[in-house]
């Protein structure tokens, strides 16, 4: 495994390890997943424009449908996920670049250098005590007004459906190192800084889409 950098923190260099390994089948794994996220896609991402930074970019999946008028930094922690997410970058229409990156320190951004932030289910992914550090990073690599939109996995509300997911939560967080009951949004209603535009359920009341803006 290449080196993470001395500073990372701990949970992040364990999340870093088990991707090393899931990377070899992720996408495979995600395939009748992807079916349904690749329909959101384009609708994510379509009208982006400017210096976006895209957090937990994974194997590349969002790469593809950014339109023209955007220049990507996608960052990972992981280097065998960003290995596979190279092909996808050479198919993008815009320009791309990858980097390992920790999405709690975000050393090698600047400050007020993006005008989005793009994340689709990094924050289902990374452990709760690391969220507000995460937040923190969006708040100062955003420029003022510059804009966030993160796609989140939740437990849904409806027991038949959270029955389901609860079968899939020890496997989910094994291979994934995914929950479903992460507190995501009170993290970002929390985040000073930062300011919820809108939120708007993608399907049941299981993947929700938190969109907002840097405010200070
Ligand atoms: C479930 S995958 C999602 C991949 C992609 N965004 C997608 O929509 O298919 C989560 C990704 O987030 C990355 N990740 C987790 N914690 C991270 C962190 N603190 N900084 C950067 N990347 C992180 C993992 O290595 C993994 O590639």
């Amino acid at each position: 495994m290449d080196p993470l950098p001395a500073t990372i923190d701990e949970s992040s260099r364990l999340l870093a390890a088990k991707y090393q390994v899931t990377a070899w089948f992720y996408d495979l794994l995600d395939a009748p997943w992807e079916r349904l996220y690749r329909r959101w896609r384009p609708k994510l991402l379509g009208d982006l424009h400017g210096d976006v930074l895209e957090a937990g970019v994974g194997t590349g999946r969002n790469l593809p449908h950014y339109p023209p008028t955007a220049r990507v930094t996608a960052i990972d922690l992981c280097t065998a996920m960003l290995r596979r997410a190279r092909r996808r970058a050479a198919q993008a229409h815009c320009p791309v670049e990858l980097r390992q990156e920790d999405a709690i320190r975000m050393a090698t951004i600047d400050d007020a250098s993006q005008d989005w932030i793009v994340a689709t289910f990094l924050c289902c992914v990374m452990p709760d005590h690391l969220q507000p550090a995460s937040l923190t990073q969006f708040q100062r690599v955003l420029r003022p007004g510059g804009r966030f939109r993160l796609l989140e996995i939740l437990y849904s509300r409806q027991p038949h459906i959270r029955r389901r997911q609860q079968r899939l939560a020890r496997f989910v967080e094994r291979v994934y190192g995914a929950r479903f009951d992460r507190s995501t949004l009170q993290y970002v209603e929390e985040a000073p800084g930062l300011a919820i535009r809108r939120t708007t359920y993608l399907k049941d009341d299981t993947y929700l889409l938190i969109e907002g803006e840097r405010v200070g």
